[in-house]
């Protein structure tokens, strides 16, 4: 039986309500509002864009998890592999430890962390914050039954919120995880800010664990952004239904294609959406109408690939001490260990 708290917007479980408690971080109506705001801005502007955080309605959810198993996707085997082959180092190296994830969707690669912790005899804390309520939600009780000493406490939400709003610890320290290379949706400034924050945000001697995509060969990584089967041109498309279904709209998705390359000057794959002529769109509800010219984009995402050595530079530089750095054979994907220094 699930328990809705009005008060305090937080969902129990009643068979395992020790162990688990999710909360939302904002009323649905003021991430309405803030998702309003955000479309307005980015398809006023000029080039156009859409944040892409709103990919993940539970839809955009769920074609990601597909995208993740696709034969030219591999980021997620590779960080998988890499997570297989250290986990056990990396929870020797911080011990018994609470572990925190940013935008932890599945929380599949988790399991292996949660594995070596378990393996060590350590109790289990997790405190997973994502914007999408339903896989947040499905992957927290799959957890629970999995792991029946784990104690989840789930933040629905932004980044920014989930961090404001982080519990008080109960283990010897904490592990605060950022997997999947979603660091590298952030613009330069906008990572820069983040890390800052991240650096505030833990205690001295805590942990930072980030997956992040290297940078390899422009063919590897446009075939990674524009496979065979289409999942992630559904994905991108998923958009402007999410959109639609929000504000009222009227989208064609038949009269927009999916687009991505790899910018080899910014390092970074840039997607988008490509008008497939001139159109008018309205988004009733925002009371918004936007023309749209033949070919013209809206920038949907970047995925930044970033260079190990430059990165750990850019986190000492932010108060952090790199401990370790592991990538794979290739040397396509890195995980990087850092830990906050006492004195900042
Ligand atoms: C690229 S997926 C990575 C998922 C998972 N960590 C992995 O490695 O497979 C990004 C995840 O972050 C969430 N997300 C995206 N933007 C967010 C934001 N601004 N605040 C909180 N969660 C966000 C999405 O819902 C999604 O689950």
């Amino acid at each position: 039986m699930t328990i809705f708290d009005r008060r305090t917007s937080t969902v129990r479980l009643s068979s395992r309500q020790s162990r688990l408690n999710l909360k939302h971080l904002t009323a649905p109506k003021d991430i309405h509002h803030d998702f309003g705001i955000d479309v307005v801005e980015g398809l006023n502007k000029f080039p156009k864009s859409i944040p892409s955080k709103y990919f993940y309605d539970q839809l955009g959810s769920e074609l990601f998890e597909r995208i993740c198993d696709l034969d030219e996707y591999y980021p997620t085997r590779t960080e998988t592999a890499i997570l297989q082959s250290y986990a056990a180092e990396i929870a020797a190296i911080t011990g018994e430890c609470e572990l925190i994830e940013l935008g932890s969707g599945s929380s599949t690669k988790t399991r292996i962390l949660l594995d070596a912790y378990r393996d060590r005899g350590d109790r289990l804390r997790y405190v997973p914050i994502d914007i999408s309520g339903s896989i947040l939600s499905n992957s927290a009780i799959a957890l629970l039954s999995d792991y029946p000493t784990l104690a989840i406490d789930g933040f629905v939400g932004t980044y920014e919120l989930g961090l404001q709003h982080l519990p008080q610890p109960h283990l010897p320290t904490r592990l605060l995880c950022f997997l999947g290379s979603t660091l590298g949706n952030f613009s330069p400034d906008e990572c820069d800010v983040f890390c800052d924050r991240l650096a505030g945000v833990l205690q001295a001697g805590e942990y930072l664990l980030l997956g992040i995509d290297l940078q390899k060969s422009k063919s590897v990584l446009e075939a990674a952004y524009n496979d065979r089967l289409g999942v992630t041109a559904a994905f991108n498309l998923n958009l402007l239904r999410h959109l639609n279904y929000k504000f009222e709209g009227d989208f064609d998705l038949t009269r927009f294609e999916h687009a991505a390359f790899y910018n080899q000057e910014q390092h970074q794959i840039e997607m988008y959406l490509r008008s497939l002529g001139r159109q008018r769109v309205n988004l009733r509800s925002l009371d918004l109408s936007i023309d749209l010219e033949p070919n013209e984009t809206m920038l949907t995402e970047i995925s930044r690939k970033f260079n190990l050595k430059h990165l750990a530079r850019d986190l000492e530089s932010k108060g952090f001490r790199h401990i370790r750095s592991w990538t794979d054979p290739n040397h396509w994907y890195g995980l990087v260990l850092c830990q906050i220094l006492p004195l900042r």
